[in-house]
């Protein structure tokens, strides 16, 4: 496996060149670990089914989740979704950044079915960075790209992290440090008359109710307006079992701590992280995946997890963390 570190000082020569390696890996149908501000993202090229296959294959998925296509443009994009009056919108707002469309897919469409699990709709985000933005550009398709971490696992915010993940199964990882954002996408479906809210993300939900002027549906105030398949219960679990809201800590538990003021029993805690002193959600959204990690390393039993309020974007971050203390299947 072929690491490329990013760093200020890369010659334009030595970018370009090493663009042309990850490019030439995912024509082949190789696997490429690339950065993107959210999460990093085990990459292939969504056009071709047998590349789409050796990413579940990789993350031991269970099921056949429809997967995000990357795109580097609108252009691109609506070469292979349909984007209504909403969609528009709100990717001229958002893209390229943390927020993923998914809309029917246009009939050109060369994505594969492996990708959009036979759905006649598409998931579609132009992710913000110009590395990974350059080597879509280059392979002249989009991308498909889950989180790097075997199925269930917490989703990698570091290169080391999605290495130790999935080094084993890629040709390639483009390193460019820890990822601005920390939490995958919001997900927007507009394919219905109102938009809906399939998953909760780093654009936070007041940002995109403000941007189009009305509230978003979610999924589970109308159970016949479309979900997120494949959506499960527990996820982005670390070993230890997670208990959320503690008011006080054990000594056998490890604390993830959040704002200026601690749980009982803090100082006795076996491990202790903040997501951020200060209170700040964004902070706690960068934090978060790479804070579980370290927790669960320190070996502690179960990891208590400080009240977080589920404003902003505390809501895609408690919507992590439930998913990380609910019961394993
Ligand atoms: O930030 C992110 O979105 C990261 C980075 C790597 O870009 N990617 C990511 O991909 O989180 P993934 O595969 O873990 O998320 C895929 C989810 C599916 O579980 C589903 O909820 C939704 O995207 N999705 C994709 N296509 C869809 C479709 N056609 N209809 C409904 N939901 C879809
Ligand atoms: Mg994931």
């Amino acid at each position: 496996m072929d690491i490329w570190t990013l760093e200020d000082t890369t010659s334009r020569q030595e970018h370009e060149r090493r663009v042309a390696d990850a490019t030439r890996h995912l024509a082949a149908g190789r696997l490429v670990v690339l950065p993107t501000e959210t999460v990093y993202g085990l990459a292939a090229d969504a056009t071709t089914g047998m590349a789409v296959a050796r990413i579940f294959e990789a993350k031991g998925r269970p099921r056949f989740n429809p997967l995000i296509s990357h795109v580097a443009g609108c252009d691109m994009a609506e070469a292979h979704g349909l984007f209504d009056e909403t969609a528009r919108r709100l990717a001229d707002r958002f893209w390229p950044g943390p927020l993923t469309l998914v809309v029917p897919r246009a009939a050109g469409s060369t994505i594969c079915d492996l990708a959009t699990a036979g759905l006649d709709t598409v998931g579609l985000r132009w992710p913000d960075s110009q590395v990974t933005g350059a080597i879509i550009a280059a392979l002249g398709r989009p991308v498909a790209a889950p989180s790097a971490n075997r199925s269930g696992r917490i989703s990698p915010t570091t290169a080391e992290a999605a290495i130790e993940e999935l080094g084993a199964s890629v040709a390639m990882v483009v390193d460019a440090g820890p990822c601005r954002v920390g939490l995958e996408s919001t997900i927007v479906a507009c394919i219905g008359d109102r938009p809906v809210l399939l998953r909760p993300g780093g654009v936070a939900r007041g940002e995109i109710e403000a941007v189009l002027g009305t509230r978003l549906d979610t999924p589970h105030s109308d159970p016949d307006r479309p979900r997120a398949p494949g959506m499960l219960a527990s996820h982005y679990a670390p070993d230890a079992a997670v208990r959320l809201n503690a008011t006080h800590v054990d000594p056998d538990e490890a604390l993830l701590a959040f704002g200026p003021d601690l749980p009982h029993g803090a100082t006795q805690a076996r491990a202790m992280l903040n997501l951020s002193e200060r209170g700040d959600l964004a902070e706690a959204a960068v934090n978060l995946f790479a804070s579980l990690r370290r927790l669960d390393a320190s070996g502690a039993r179960r990891i208590a997890v400080a009240p977080i309020p589920g404003t902003g974007l505390g809501e895609a971050i408690l919507d992590r963390l439930r998913r990380a203390a609910a019961p394993r299947g």
